[in-house]
């Protein structure tokens, strides 16, 4: 049987088997340093010359970078060591010798990068962002599965808009029109009518035009709903869930994170609660520190949001923003309908906004107005203005955007290193 790497300190002092690739070397001539990998783990195998069979010398001399292997050694502990561990090898069994391999330890240009991202993605930051975003789906399930929230899938082919029909994937559903789902959250509304507190973990589809370092065309979102909750306790649930979901990944990837060159110290101090402000105290802020020209009723673009977010340390609510520029079913705050219960979650060091949410209209009377003026189509959401005829409650949800929350824990540029194959405006290969 194989051992892996990440399980490689139970097996201190034990001969194991590994089955791996090399993915880099060194040799001083008496002894060949190789640099291994499994998946799960990289290791350095020590190979002294007096000590193996002459074969396993030479087999070991002819592995090029990503031949792959079996190792046999015995784990020695060793400080000096990233990983705390190196494996004396004793025997060497070579599954192939790779092709020159394209990638190599010098600077590529990230077009070429990119067209080799099925092979990109076994380097070692990379391998280190990927059991990050697994973590992270970890921690995001984990929280909402040990506090009540039932998992529920919503379609992914959908006759009507979410979010507003202009960036919608359009297909043939045989003779009808179809739409490539842009949130689950109408469906989610349903599923939370029936199993109470819901969440859903699918891929989103958005058409936009958009080509900036947070914009995937596909991308993977959870979203949340919750019957008989409101505007505030659907804060207070996302703050709770983002300090469990970046606690976990700062005790379970710590490796990971060194490997990113991450600051730490900007993720140890995300607690909750956030700071919040309204819509109306960020248009003031923002008229005042270099946006004179903003309006209100204006959107925020990313600079707007990286000022507004480099006043603080932790994620920041903006709050009740223009009813008009927001989606159809937010609820309009009772005291002043100009505004919606709404709130965006800005991340800090300029990564933007990672959660939407809202409190969901709950009248029949107002949602049929706001299908009126937003001229939606009555037989395609009829079903949804039935979630408000039989029963209705107030309820709210909220959708994080994965790959934005993993670039920032992470502390990357780019939204498309967090995705195995990142689907963006210029890019479907491969
Ligand atoms: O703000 P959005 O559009 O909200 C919704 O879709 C709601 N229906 C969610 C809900 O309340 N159930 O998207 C939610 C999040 C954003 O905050 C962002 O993190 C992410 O999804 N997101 C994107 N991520 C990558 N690429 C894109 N093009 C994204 N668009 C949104
Ligand atoms: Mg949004």
């Amino acid at each position: 049987m194989l051992t892996t790497i990440r399980d490689i300190a139970k097996h201190v002092g034990q001969e194991v088997k590994i089955g791996g690739w090399l993915y880099n070397k060194r040799s001083s001539g008496k002894i060949q340093f190789l640099q291994l990998r499994d998946g799960t783990g990289f290791i350095q195998g020590v190979l002294v010359k007096k000590q193996v069979a002459p074969e396993i010398w030479e087999d070991a001399k002819r592995l090029t970078q990503e031949s792959s292997v079996y190792v046999w050694g015995t784990v020695r502990s060793d400080e000096r060591s990233a990983t705390g561990y190196e494996l004396d090898v004793t025997k060497l069994e070579v599954i192939q010798i790779a092709d020159d391999y394209p990638i190599s330890n010098k600077e590529h240009g990230i077009e070429f990068l990119m067209d080799h991202r099925h092979l990109w993605i076994r380097s070692r930051k990379q391998h280190a962002v990927l059991t990050i975003r697994a973590e992270v789906i970890r921690a995001i399930q984990n929280y909402l599965d040990t506090n009540g929230f039932s998992l529920i899938d919503p379609p992914v082919l959908t006759p009507s808009s979410c979010e507003g029909t202009t960036d919608l994937f359009h297909t043939k559903y045989f003779d009808e029109d179809a739409y490539l789902s842009q949130s689950g959250q109408l469906y989610m509304e349903a599923a939370a009518m029936a199993m109470n507190k819901v969440y859903s973990f699918g891929p989103t589809f958005r058409a936009e035009k958009s080509k900036t370092r947070r914009h995937l065309i596909e991308f993977w979102m959870i979203e949340p709903e919750m019957a008989f909750v409101e505007h505030e306790e659907n804060l207070e649930i996302q703050e709770q869930m983002l300090t469990a979901v970046v606690k976990q990944v700062i005790t379970n990837c710590k490796q990971e994170l060194a490997i990113l060159g991450r600051d730490l110290t900007k993720l140890e101090n995300i607690e909750g609660p956030f700071p919040r402000i309204t819509y109306d105290e960020a248009v003031a802020f923002l008229q005042k520190e270099g946006f004179p020209e903003f309006k209100w009723g204006d959107d925020f673009g990313s600079p707007h949001e990286t000022l507004i977010a480099n006043s603080y340390e932790k994620p920041v609510f903006i709050t009740h923003f223009p009813t008009e520029l927001k989606s159809f079913y937010m609820k309009p705050d009772p005291n002043r309908p100009e505004v919606c219960l709404s709130a965006d979650l800005i991340a800090p060091e300029g990564y933007g906004e990672i959660i939407g949410s809202s409190q969901r209209i709950d009248d029949p009377i107002l949602l049929e107005e706001r299908y009126e003026a937003h001229d939606l189509p009555r037989e395609a959401y009829q079903w949804y203005l039935e979630l408000r005829k039989y029963g209705t409650v107030p309820h709210s949800g909220f959708g994080i955007g994965l790959e934005r929350a993993v670039a920032w824990i992470c502390g990357l540029e780019h939204v498309r290193e967090t995705i195995p194959f990142p689907r963006m405006l210029n890019r479907m290969y491969p």
